[in-house]
């Protein structure tokens, strides 16, 4: 017991209950404050624009923090801290209050939740009163639905990618939904484009070229857009710009020190519903970027730089050249990057780029239960991968064939995937062979299992046994690795608290510890929120955690509209927090 005692230090606080009201939660000896909301100005111009009966001006739109926070990193640039953080969608009730139906009802509609996604760049800083946000910083930048972007790599000038604005098929504009993110070594902010396939329509006509229509298939993209932005910007209609969806689901790289650069989206690293993207460097100074593919069924990937980094170097194309890999588990508990090569495939370079799905499906990739954060553990050889849940898994079609992903491969249960119906979600753990994420082999195990063993005190929903009634939770999303090699697990679930659910509570944030497994839960959110998105500041002493899409008047209180929010969190003896 002393051992475990010890073990259990490392968490440094005590785990606190569920909760299931309107607000955060963290344990004894910590507090918490907002650092921004929704609507709150980047820039003196847009002080005082935000109320809660506008939502905020669609002039300012694109001057205040942007809707549903995710993603973030922290930079340290000369002496100045900055975050860059993801804005993935809009609420459209809640951004446009007073539109009917939440659909935008005009041009102007559509440009306010353009701006309201994206990315947020923004300094920020301590003083006497906590952590601000420095208004008019020259760091201070809004990445929106229309900033100019550069292609790069082997989709870059392709005839898929051209469209009549832009003939070469190398400027597009925009950044889609983007949802978690990455620090590349060099400093730079990487953003991941998920469910961007959300953002098209058809007012005429949908493509008939046989490619063309496969990969909408493969992808989601339907007649009928979720946002509406089709009917008032020809953008976004695939009837008229049948290339433009090509253009999105890519992994962007944004350099955080220089409000004018241009970013650029990284065609090397594939196409699909981006989740994160965890760099590390093999020993040889090669760059391993893992990334998910979040959708029932899909796959999880592998890049592999051709060149190596060198500190001080010009990293400007190293994120363009390598090779792309998809992962097969095998039963055994060993596993293999599998390359996706024109040989293997049958695929160009730019096709296996461009349509990532099906290349992967070609070379035998396992079928995931939705890879969401992969996260790199800083004091040992091995990765992280959470696997949120699938409840399709193993489940049969009215003619008894086996479920499938939209390319049809099939779902069956697998020892990396282990449930039916699979509710509750689990995390993949991979040590590449020879300590080196370069290596095409690995082996693995599941860290955790989530389950609701209250409910079913026996078998696989009762989750691994390192779930027990008081850490229970379930579909991990978020996951980032502290310094120390603790893992903080954010949850994207269900929070009803009631069937399957019961005793579970708002979504959280909990720490694991990879060496016992032990999980402890450190935070709760308002409901109907996901917890999402979490950097330190450069001392340590402050942990700044997304707070995304709560149904409830969060934070501002009764009869106000929920505003998506970072919190800062520190220590009350300000030690250090990972
Ligand atoms: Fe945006 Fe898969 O989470
Ligand atoms: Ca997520
Ligand atoms: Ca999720
Ligand atoms: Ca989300």
């Amino acid at each position: 017991t002393s051992a475990q005692a010890q073990q259990a230090s490392r968490f440094a606080f005590k785990p606190i209950p569920t909760a299931t009201d309107s607000t955060v939660h963290v344990p004894d000896g910590y507090s918490w404050d907002v650092l921004i909301r929704w609507g709150d100005p980047l820039f003196s111009e847009a002080e005082g624009d935000f109320t809660h009966e506008t939502g905020g001006s669609v002039a300012m739109s694109d001057k205040v923090f942007g809707e549903n926070t995710d993603g973030m990193e922290l930079f340290v640039i000369g002496g100045a801290q900055v975050i860059a953080v993801n804005h993935e969608y809009t609420n459209n009730k809640v951004n446009l209050p007073k539109a009917a139906e939440g659909m935008p009802a005009s041009a102007e509609d559509v440009r306010k939740l353009q701006n309201l996604h994206g990315i947020a760049v923004m300094e920020v800083r301590e003083n006497a009163s906590g952590w601000e946000v420095v208004k008019d910083s020259s760091f201070n930048r809004r990445i929106t639905h229309n900033t100019p972007m550069r292609i790069a790599g082997p989709a870059a000038g392709h005839d898929l990618m051209k469209t009549a604005a832009d003939p070469t098929g190398t400027e597009c504009l925009g950044t889609f939904n983007n949802c978690g993110s990455g620090k590349t070594p060099w400093g730079t902010y990487l953003t991941c484009e998920e469910n961007f396939n959300g953002y098209f329509g058809a007012i005429g006509e949908m493509p008939t070229d046989e490619k063309i229509v496969a990969g909408y298939q493969r992808y989601g993209i339907e007649a009928e857009g979720r946002y509406g932005y089709e009917k008032f910007d020809a953008r976004f209609d695939v009837s008229q710009t049948p290339n433009e969806p090509h253009r999105a689901g890519w992994i962007v790289e944004i350099d955080p020190s220089d409000a004018s650069s241009m970013p650029v989206k990284r065609t090397a690293l594939g196409r699909f519903k981006h989740e994160n993207a965890a760099c590390v460097l093999a020993p040889d100074g090669r760059v391993v970027v893992y990334m998910g593919d979040d959708e029932r069924g899909e796959f999880l990937y592998k890049w592999l730089s051709r060149d190596v980094y060198v500190p001080g170097g010009d990293t400007s194309t190293l994120l363009d050249e390598g090779m792309l890999y998809v992962a097969k588990f095998n039963e055994d508990q060993t596993g293999t990057w599998l390359a996706l090569t024109p040989e293997a495939t049958d695929m160009s370079a730019a096709e296996i780029a461009i349509f990532t799905r099906t290349a992967a499906s070609k070379v035998g990739a396992t079928t995931m239960d939705r890879p969401e954060w992969v996260a790199v553990n800083p004091t040992t050889t091995e990765a992280y991968c959470c696997l949120t849940n699938n409840s399709r898994r193993g489940a049969k079609n009215d003619d008894g064939s086996i479920r499938t992903n939209a390319g049809g491969d099939e779902m069956t249960v697998n020892a990396v995937n282990p449930r039916e119906t699979n509710e509750y979600g689990q995390i993949v753990r991979w040590r590449p062979a020879g300590e080196n994420h370069a290596s095409s082999i690995f082996e693995w195990d599941l860290y955790v299992m989530a389950g609701n063993p209250s409910l079913h005190t026996e078998g696989p929903y009762a989750g691994s046994g390192n779930v027990n009634a008081g850490n229970m939770f379930n579909s991990p999303d978020g996951m980032i690795m502290d310094s120390t090699g603790l893992m903080w697990i954010q949850t994207d679930g269900d929070d009803s608290n009631e069937g399957e659910f019961a005793g579970q509570g708002n979504n959280q944030m909990l720490v694991g510890d990879p060496v016992t497994g032990e999980i402890h839960r450190f935070l709760t959110g308002p409901v109907g929120c996901e917890v999402t998105g979490l950097c330190w500041s450069a001392d340590r002493r402050t942990m700044f955690v997304g707070i995304q899409h709560p149904d409830a008047p969060f934070p501002d209180g009764e009869g106000t509209l929920p505003r998506s929010s970072i919190i800062a969190i520190k220590r009350d003896d300000n030690a250090l927090l990972g």
